[in-house]
């Protein structure tokens, strides 16, 4: 009885589609059938592309002319766009992909803002963004990026970056010399490296939080930084020298400091900030009984 009727639901539903053998397909295609059946009917496939059947989460754009960005269906896993004279991709081009695996090739040189995030992206080459030299926003924040170790350095125009909620384990190695805005946070990053900050004198936001920083030593020195921010007391290094500290808040590394659980910083430098040494509190010294170094700079 049961397997009657579900028959029989099959058979409705094939014959919806006026293909006799649908059903074969069984019912995880039978949904892509018919969305590529649609897309055959000019309704989920833009003009001039091709979105075959047998291959639904691809979409075939090459060679096709086009001078604009078509709409990407949210079921488009690859795109294929190369060969074309693309110089224009409007906001809602990308808005309902959902599904894309890479960074679409041949993307116009001319672009200004690349929102990619809500994808499926696993990785960033290099060759994705050569020469967009007037990137200005790149958003690839909730994908599945591993990697990013390439250099970023030729997107001179770029002052935000949004990785945030990837799988990167890594910062991105060189990164633009414009950059204000960088958001790294829920990701897996283990380590700073000592100069990775030193690029861009013009960063004004930083989000790293939520990724697996153990390293015992953080870099921030050289930006314009007012307070300290709140740090680990596993940390044993933080330099912050050279940026706009205006107070010296020791909550930053103890929330309550006592005997048995303090800081366990060994150096820190302040020097080249606002502060001088009389704005060390003096209940310091229970909490950052183990730093040896406090530089203050020398008008302390
Ligand atoms: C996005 O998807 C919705 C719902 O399927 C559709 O109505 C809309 O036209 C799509 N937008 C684009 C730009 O394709
Ligand atoms: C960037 O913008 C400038 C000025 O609008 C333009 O001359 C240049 O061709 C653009 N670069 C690219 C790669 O499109
Ligand atoms: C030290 O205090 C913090 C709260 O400030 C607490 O989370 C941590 O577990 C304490 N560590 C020890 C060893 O007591």
């Amino acid at each position: 009885m049961h397997l009657v009727c579900l028959l029989s639901a099959l058979l409705c539903l094939s014959h919806v589609h006026r293909d006799p053998f649908a059903w074969l397909y069984g019912w995880h295609s039978q949904r892509y059938y018919s969305d590529s059946l649609q897309a055959a009917k000019g309704g989920e496939c833009p003009d001039k592309c091709d979105c075959p059947p047998s291959f639904p989460v691809a979409m075939y754009c090459d060679g096709c002319s086009l001078t604009a960005m078509p709409a990407i269906p949210s079921h488009v896993k690859y795109l294929y766009l190369q060969n074309n004279a693309i110089t224009s991709v409007s906001d809602s081009a990308l808005s309902n992909a959902t599904s894309l695996v890479y960074i679409p090739p041949n993307l116009p040189r001319s672009l200004r803002d690349l929102r990619l995030n809500h994808n499926k992206i696993e990785k960033a080459t290099p060759a994705d963004l050569e020469g967009m030299d007037n990137l200005t926003i790149l958003y690839l924040h909730d994908n599945a990026v591993t990697d990013m170790s390439i250099s970023l350095k030729a997107l001179k125009s770029l002052t935000l970056l949004d990785a945030s909620s990837n799988k990167l384990t890594k910062v991105p190695k060189e990164l633009p010399e414009h950059l204000h805005q960088l958001y790294l946070e829920s990701n897996s990053i283990d380590f700073l490296p000592e100069d990775f900050l030193h690029c861009c004198t013009l960063l004004q936001y930083i989000r790293m939080a939520h990724n697996q920083l153990t390293d015992k030593g953080l870099d921030l020195s050289y930006n314009k930084l007012e307070r300290i921010p709140p740090v680990s007391t596993t940390l044993e290094l933080l330099y912050l020298h050279t940026n706009q500290i205006k107070e010296f808040t020791l909550g930053s590394f103890c929330s309550f400091a006592d005997v048995t659980n303090f800081s366990k910083l060994r150096t820190l430098r302040l020097e080249g900030n606002e502060i001088s040494r009389q704005d060390i509190p003096s209940e310091s010294s229970l909490c950052l009984h183990q730093a040896s170094s406090i530089d203050i700079g020398m008008c302390a």
